[in-house]
């Protein structure tokens, strides 16, 4: 079966790299118009060129989920180029690992501010559209972390688990305008967030996976298509774990 998505209007956070990049490509070749952010104008520009390469509709935008008055100025400029957003997706986040009798205020506050009150930010601002439209989809990346933890990670692990209990209250309160909130959590992905791993550490994080392989950044942009379709209409406040049987839920 062919999932469609011709007639959305997504926002895909973090669309240069990695996962996001994959989600932005996944969702725009199955026909949705794409608005796909990164940090800076090369970033946003190569967004755009890959967008033409692929015959995908929509462009890239620089946007650094931290700023407030970024977040506003992007999303109406989006609206005003593809019309209201129906789709949002909170991809883009970073890591700033130390252990906490180490961590600095600066290393929790960032983490904070980019990976869990962006998805606040993001959400609230699309949210009216949605409401008004009475249909909507949001969709946030948390990790397989937020749920197991992780030594060196507890600002990291904070956010992703901040975003699952956002999620569901979100849903809460959005189910009766026909909004879905949910969460994919990756396990570990082989992306440039994970290639700064050593060899060892890699090895003994295979061993914990029971499909024996870090999983592909498709793995996860299939997750996050289902979840943008509406073979998913009557699934809200969930979490699709993807992480090759890492952790079991
Ligand atoms: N990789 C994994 O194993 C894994 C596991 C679990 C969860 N996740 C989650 O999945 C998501 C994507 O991870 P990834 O591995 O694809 O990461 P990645 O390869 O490091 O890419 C991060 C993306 O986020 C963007 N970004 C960083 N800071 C930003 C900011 N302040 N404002 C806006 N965009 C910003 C980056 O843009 P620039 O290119 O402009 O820097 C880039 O597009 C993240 O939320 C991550 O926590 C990843």
């Amino acid at each position: 079966m062919n999932i469609s998505l011709a007639g959305e209007v997504i926002l895909v956070t973090g669309a240069s790299r990695g996962i996001g990049a994959e989600i932005a490509k996944t969702l725009g070749l199955a026909g949705a118009t794409v608005a796909g952010t990164a940090t800076t104008d090369e970033g946003a520009n190569r967004i755009t060129e890959i967008f033409k390469k692929e015959n995908i509709s929509g462009r890239g935008y620089r946007l650094d989920v931290s700023k407030v008055e970024e977040c506003t100025a992007v999303l109406s400029e989006v609206e005003k180029t593809h019309g209201a957003i129906s789709i949002l997706i909170n991809n883009a986040g970073i890591t700033r690992d130390n252990l906490l009798m180490r961590m600095k205020e600066d290393e929790w506050d960032d983490i904070m501010d980019t990976n869990l009150k962006s998805v606040y930010r993001l959400s609230k601002l699309v949210c009216r559209g949605m409401m008004k439209a009475r249909s909507g989809k949001i969709i946030n990346l948390t990790s397989v972390v937020g749920f197991m933890g992780n030594a060196g990670q507890s600002n990291y692990a904070a956010a992703k688990a901040g975003i699952v209990g956002f999620s569901k209250s979100l849903a809460r309160e959005l189910g009766g305008r026909n909004i879905n909130v949910n969460c994919v959590a990756p396990g570990f992905i082989d992306t440039e967030m994970t290639q700064g791993l050593a060899e060892e550490q890699k090895k003994t994080l295979i061993n914990q996976v029971p499909l024996g392989r870090l999983g592909e950044v498709s793995d996860i942009a299939n997750a996050v298509l289902f979840l943008a379709s509406n073979l998913s209409r009557y699934i809200t406040g969930s979490t699709i774990h993807v992480n090759g049987g890492m952790l079991m839920e």
